[in-house]
């Protein structure tokens, strides 16, 4: 894609012409690699659902959404990683806008990405494939590091925007959908999450195909095994997650990222992991308490004290590494996580429980509360 530019190369030679841009282009920064065994593979496209009518949409168009995914790469087989934008330009121009950062802010992260690997990729199949649902009103990119360290330990992790939903996502050759105000105009939530449900089912269609695979994936000799994945989410994108378990047999299991339910109103046979915060549980969270019996498998809900909400996105890692802050009126949506922390303990648990639903392993730090993570309450 596009806005998967590589470092070398970018900066010009001639030193007169590197510092008068240097004074117009903010430095790189890089967010860390992250430690898991595999390097990853960063890749995304547009895919149309020609059977599904959007619902936002004035003009009767086809539902079409854009994905990325975090693909693992063994370490042997990665012959560059590259630096890589973290969001391309319009969204990054616009996203400085909604949190009120000096312009330029989005458009200076970088990821660290494999861009080229020795022989064919492994195959799909290899990989439990992972789906991630962002916030309301936010672009998918606010879940890339959370992503990509989830990859690194050998997920196929794709992150879905919901167009009309997400504040801005932006197609291939520059063509761009703004959101439509949906919280303000129109609320209703049961329709934002039946709309990203259906987006997930589509993505799990669309990933069984091989040739839509190959795109994604270039190399790729098979499909994903669609048949058993897990969805992840941030706020709205969490209920979209557990939502989703109801009727979406191929999702084993889900986890929301402190998000109020909307639409769990039936039994699930399937695992649920809850993340909330010190005052976010349970016992004030209604649509927890109310959908908790309705869990018929594997539940459990840790409250993490020092998170705010947008703790649980990149937000923390971004503010810390770019010496940014927040709006006043904004600040304790973050919390007093430290940034790097936040990160470890999001991808701690989220690795843990998917590691749990998709291979069968033990996790031992799901069943109770470890040294290593004070910051961690069991409910
Ligand atoms: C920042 O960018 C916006 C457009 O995204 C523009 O309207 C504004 O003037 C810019 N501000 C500065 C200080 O350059
Ligand atoms: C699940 O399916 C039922 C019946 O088929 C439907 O009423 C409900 O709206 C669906 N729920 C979601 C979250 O899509
Ligand atoms: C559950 O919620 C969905 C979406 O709001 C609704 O269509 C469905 O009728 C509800 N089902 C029950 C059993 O209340
Ligand atoms: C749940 O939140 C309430 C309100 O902030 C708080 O008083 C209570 O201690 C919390 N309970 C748990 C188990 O964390």
């Amino acid at each position: 894609m596009a806005w998967i530019t590589s470092a070398p190369g970018r900066w010009p030679l001639n030193l007169g012409v590197l510092v008068a841009i240097s004074l117009l282009v903010q430095a790189d920064i890089l967010i860390p690699k992250p430690a898991g065994q595999y390097e990853t593979y960063l890749n995304a496209m547009e895919l149309v659902d020609t059977s599904r009518k959007d619902p936002y949409a004035t003009d009767g168009s086809d539902r079409a959404i854009m994905i990325s995914m975090f693909y693992p790469i063994s370490s042997q087989d990665c012959l560059k990683t590259s630096l890589v934008d973290y969001m391309p330009a319009k969204t990054a121009a616009f996203e400085d806008n909604v949190f009120s950062f000096p312009n330029g802010s989005f458009e200076s992260f970088r990821l660290q990405t494999c861009t080229e690997h020795r022989n064919a990729v492994q195959d799909p199949r290899h990989f439990p494939l992972v789906l991630f649902s962002p916030g309301f009103g936010g672009p998918r990119f606010l879940g890339n590091a959370i992503s990509q360290s989830i990859a690194s330990t050998g997920y196929a992790v794709v992150l879905i925007d919901h167009p009309y939903d997400a504040n801005i996502v932006e197609f291939p050759g520059g063509r761009v959908i703004y959101g439509a105000n949906l919280a303000q105009d129109s609320p209703d939530p049961q329709k934002v999450v039946a709309t990203r449900t259906a987006d997930m089912s589509f993505v799990l269609d669309q990933l069984s195909d091989v040739s839509v695979v190959r795109q994604l994936i270039p190399g790729a000799r098979c499909a994903f095994n669609t048949e058993k994945a897990a969805a992840v989410g941030h706020s709205i994108g969490g209920a979209t997650a557990v939502a989703a378990l109801q009727n979406e047999s191929r999702l084993v299991g889900g986890v929301d990222m402190d998000g109020t339910f909307f639409s769990v109103n039936s039994t699930i046979e399937r695992p649920v992991l809850v993340l909330g915060r010190e005052d976010h549980n349970r016992s004030t969270e209604t649509t927890w308490r109310d959908a908790w019996s309705l869990v018929r498998s594997w539940k459990e809900e840790l409250d993490i004290v020092g998170f705010g909400h947008f703790a649980y996105c990149d937000a923390p890692i971004l503010l810390e590494l770019g010496g940014l802050s927040l709006p006043a009126a904004l600040k304790p949506f973050v919390g007093t996580i430290e940034g790097h922390r936040a990160l470890e303990i999001v991808t701690t648990y989220v690795k843990a429980f998917l590691g749990f639903v998709l291979r069968r392993e033990q996790e031992k730090i799901l069943e109770g509360p470890s040294d290593k993570f004070p910051e961690v309450r069991f409910y």
